[in-house]
């Protein structure tokens, strides 16, 4: 093992953990998560073994973009707590052996931000250029990303008789980027929160970002949006030495690698992680159809990048469960599947659900799904509530439908608030995936409760360092509901087969490269499976089997 790698870089084999401050945990009973209710929850973050905690927008905020919408990008949201209340979750979480990073969302402020108010008070306010203004909206015009709230990007403000340019809500003017007042200001906003203690950031809408088409002075205002990226991924390795930019950047895969650096992102300068939104749309795909090509072919097309650059998995995140880069017969296929009501559909483009209940709370396909989120090649990234298998509430709005308190116990609130009922922010899930029947409390007693299970993958993907760093390659079998895939890295190697179908299925494997006494030990269950000598295996799959195998040489010479 060489010795910068794995330390250094350790975001390659992280566990990273997505949550919203406001729905974790409750501490004053005021029916808001707070810091000092996250601090009293990091041992359970720990316990999981979460390495890596992302906190979604904690800044103060009018909060009509749940927080993404900022007024202040030095300050705490006081529902929250304080500054200091934040510094002592960063510090017990590092004690526990977690970093912490937060949502940097810099593409835009609030139209409450200062910044905001002061451009739009006359056009000769110094705070003018901060934004993107023009006298007309253009008549080409992108769809907005919110098109039930949105029919332009460009809002007229009525008291200077120019337009602003709002990629997402009206109330979110984007930042100038291409005013290096603005870009100084961004890096004094990272240089705080990395001062304070955080380990890198998620990094909200990087291509729209980077987008400078629409700025004044056209595209020649900021040549290359790319250095700037590249600027602000030096600007974190000189104050941190090991930070991370972890990008959302949902585009087709010949853009993807781009965002990396260099056309193949061969150069590895600017985004550390993206997350891999390709994959997650055709993994759905694989799951409706019961058929792993698509998702092979997916991971398959990875553009080959640096190998210090990461991708990051998931199987959810807090917005629409978008499904936009598939075909629109696609799309229809997983809607019908998983989402028929159109309750469950936004945007025309995705899902509000959760996934348990997507498959009917049947636990062998939300076992096999969490089994290959461990083992894609790559950083696994959980949502909240994942790990317990929380359900959605279709009586929120849209993306809210999933951004419910955190279910702790059977009680009250779920054990999220001892606040009354009709003073909580955001109420609980009710049914059959609600509190009741889904709590961590009970989880932590059974044995065979998917909390369990998932702690007992997470412990398998940090021992298998191949799943974070190796090389990576599908393997070619007959059966197209199984995947087949394999990571080498320093002398050890796995392979992780998957079976999309409902029906058991019998895998006829083969191995390239051994060549004489070897087997596979099954992780999971600890069986062990014959190898012949030139690496041919049958690998018995129940319906929505799951198998993680270890490749032993013998004599054996590797041991996790
Ligand atoms: C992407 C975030 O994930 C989403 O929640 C937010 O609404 C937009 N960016 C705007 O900040």
């Amino acid at each position: 093992m060489r010795v910068t790698d794995t330390g250094d870089l350790w975001w390659k084999s992280a566990v990273v953990y997505c949550l919203d401050v406001e729905t974790f945990m409750d501490w004053n009973n005021d029916g808001v998560g707070d810091f000092a209710g996250l601090a009293h929850r990091i041992d359970y973050l720990a316990e999981l073994g979460v390495t890596c905690l992302w906190l979604m927008p904690f800044y103060p905020t009018p909060d009509r973009d749940d927080g993404y919408d900022i007024t202040d990008f030095y300050g705490v949201d006081s529902r929250l707590g304080h500054l200091g209340d934040l510094v002592e979750v960063i510090r017990i979480a590092k004690d526990r052996g977690i970093r912490v990073i937060a949502d940097l969302v810099i593409n835009h402020t609030s139209d409450q931000h200062p910044w905001f108010k002061a451009a739009r008070s006359s056009v000769t306010s110094p705070y003018r250029d901060f934004y993107v203004w023009r006298d007309e909206a253009p008549e080409e015009d992108a769809e907005p990303v919110f098109p039930d709230q949105e029919t332009s990007n460009w809002e007229l403000d009525e008291k200077t008789g120019q337009y602003y340019q709002h990629i997402f809500y009206k109330h979110q003017p984007d930042l100038n980027v291409a005013n290096p007042l603005v870009r100084d200001e961004i890096a004094k906003i990272m240089g705080v929160w990395l001062q304070l203690g955080l380990s890198g950031f998620r990094v909200d809408a990087v291509p729209f970002l980077l987008d400078t088409d629409g700025i004044v002075g056209g595209p020649e205002a900021l040549p290359d949006p790319h250095a700037y990226l590249r600027s602000l991924r030096a600007f974190l390795g000189r104050r941190t030495g090991d930070g991370v930019l972890l990008g959302e950047v949902n585009l087709p895969r010949d853009e993807q690698a781009l965002y990396f650096g260099g056309a193949d992102g061969e150069d590895g300068d600017e985004l550390t992680m993206q997350f891999d939104f390709i994959a997650m749309q055709n993994l759905y795909l694989s799951m409706a159809r019961q058929d792993a090509t698509p998702l092979a072919d997916a991971l398959r097309s990875r553009p080959a990048g640096h190998p210090d650059s990461q991708w990051a998995n998931f199987v959810r995140n807090h917005d629409e469960l978008t499904l936009d880069k598939l075909s629109d017969a696609e799309r229809e296929e997983v809607f019908a599947a998983f989402g028929p009501d159109e309750s469950m559909q936004v945007y025309g483009r995705g899902l509000t659900r959760r996934l348990p209940p997507m498959v009917g709370g049947d636990p062998r396909r939300v076992r096999m799904v969490y089994s290959l989120l461990f083992t894609l090649p790559g950083t696994p990234v959980l949502f909240y509530g994942e790990e317990i298998g929380m359900g959605e509430n279709l009586d929120l709005d849209g993306r809210l439908a999933v951004r419910t308190p955190m279910q702790w116990n059977a009680g009250k609130n779920g054990g999220f608030s001892a606040a009354k009922p009709s003073r909580m922010r955001t109420p609980i899930v009710e049914g059959g995936f609600g509190p009741q029947h889904v709590n961590v409390e009970t989880q932590r007693r059974d044995p065979d409760s998917l909390l369990n299970f998932i702690r007992s993958l997470v412990r398998h993907y940090r021992n298998s360092p191949e799943f974070g760093w190796g090389e990576f390659e599908v393997l070619d079998q007959a059966l197209p509901s199984v995947l087949a895939h394999r990571l080498r890295w320093n002398g050890g190697e796995v392979i992780a087969v998957h079976n999309f179908s409902s029906e058991a299925k019998e895998l006829s494997l083969d191995i390239p490269g051994i060549d004489g006494d070897a087997s596979l030990n099954d992780m999971l269950d600890g069986g062990v499976i014959d190898l012949t000598a030139s690496g041919h295996a049958v690998i018995p799959l129940v319906g929505y089997g799951y198998r993680w195998l270890r490749v032993i040489r013998h004599p054996d010479t590797t041991q996790y």
